[in-house]
């Protein structure tokens, strides 16, 4: 097992495993046992999928379970809401513990409630997705969507720690899995790690979900992720540099009706910013190729057409990461990336034809 020790905010360890077996033993280690009174929160898909793992736990924890209605949709203070109503109705007190079983929705849903149940109470995250297992689970940022603005009520809260078991990945339908690689291309970007060419030369035991290539994305994202939260917290500087593909991928989003995951946008995204970086920044022409490539290779898509441009303006405007003007994270070289970078909306507009378009 690996761990990996986050100094941001309060401080907490990531373990990554490929199976749970460690589990009671980092519980134990966290002073996690039966006189604690602990909630477990999962949705209905999960619950289904992993019900063995709530047993066990079930078995050596004082523990309660709740689940709510698995996809995007639930992530509305409704939910919370009936989070918080079934915390009350159990006598959830101060020295309890909120236990996230799931993918991003969960995992962002459960420690907003622990940020604000009383104040403030202690949480784990057990992720089950690559997209929360590389990207969502680590950073503390919490919250929920609201008037249609995806994340815009939320707050930092840590948890006690984070457990990454990459068997979960197993059972994930096909979708969901590229989903996650979609982000995992965007950390290929912004740091010059050699993770593009370990995505290039691997990819066929990447789809085959090969413990070894699981485990080694696994960590070589969250290496990067640490190491960017641990500089910039509170993302009021360089830890926008992890929103590199995020400005058009997020109006892809928005516009496609769903038809496109998160990290599938974001993988187009990041295809318009590395047009958009040729022209303002000067990155070589032939970083598009490979990356396009690359994202062929991991049935990614590569085209999109944008079907309504007024209402993909809107979102892309109305994304709380800009200010007035569009602005975005460019890349002057892999491992370079530039943040609050000015595109006009008509060298938006070429790029995107020119690339995706
Ligand atoms: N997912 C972007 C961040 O954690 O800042």
């Amino acid at each position: 097992m690996k761990e990996l020790e986050i100094i941001s905010g309060k401080p907490y360890r990531i373990y990554i495993d490929n199976n749970l077996d460690k589990l009671s033993t980092v519980l134990e280690e966290n002073k996690i046992n039966s006189k604690m009174k602990c909630f477990l929160i999962t949705d209905d898909k999960v619950y289904k999928l992993h019900k063995d793992v709530i047993e066990k736990l079930k078995k050596s924890l004082n523990m309660e379970l709740y689940y709510f209605k698995n996809g995007e949709e639930s992530k509305d203070f409704h939910t919370i809401e009936g989070i918080y109503s079934f915390l009350i109705e159990n006598n959830c007190n101060r020295n309890s513990l909120l236990i996230a079983l799931g993918g991003g929705v969960v995992g962002d849903l459960v420690g907003f409630v622990a940020s604000t149940f009383m104040r403030g109470i202690k949480y784990v995250n057990i992720p089950t997705t690559l997209l929360s297992q590389v990207d969502s689970s680590v950073g503390g940022k919490v919250g929920y969507n609201f008037k249609g603005i995806k994340n815009i009520i939320g707050s930092f809260h840590n948890p006690e720690f984070v457990y990454i078991g990459t068997n979960f990945l197993k059972t994930l339908e096909k979708k969901q899995f590229i989903d996650g690689l979609g982000e995992i291309v965007k950390y290929s970007l912004i740091r010059d790690d050699g993770m593009l060419a370990y995505l290039k030369e691997n990819y066929k035991g990447i789809l085959e979900r090969e413990n070894d290539k699981l485990l080694y994305l696994v960590k070589g994202c969250l290496k990067i992720k640490k190491d960017i939260i641990e500089q910039d917290y509170e993302d009021l500087g360089i830890r926008n540099i992890l929103n590199f593909g995020h400005t058009v991928g997020h109006g892809l989003e928005i516009t496609s009706k769903e038809n496109l995951s998160h990290g599938e946008a974001v993988a187009l995204g990041s295809l318009v910013a590395i047009r958009l970086s040729e022209d303002i920044l000067k990155l070589p022409k032939r970083i598009y190729n490979e990356v396009e490539e690359v994202l062929k290779k991991l049935n990614l898509p590569i085209k999109h057409k944008v079907d309504n441009y007024k209402l993909f303006m809107y979102a892309i405007n109305h994304d709380k990461k800009n200010d007035d003007s569009i602005k975005f994270v460019l890349l002057s070289k892999i491992g370079e990336p530039k943040i609050k970078m000015e595109v006009t909306k008509e060298q938006l507009y070429h790029a995107i034809k020119d690339s995706i378009g």
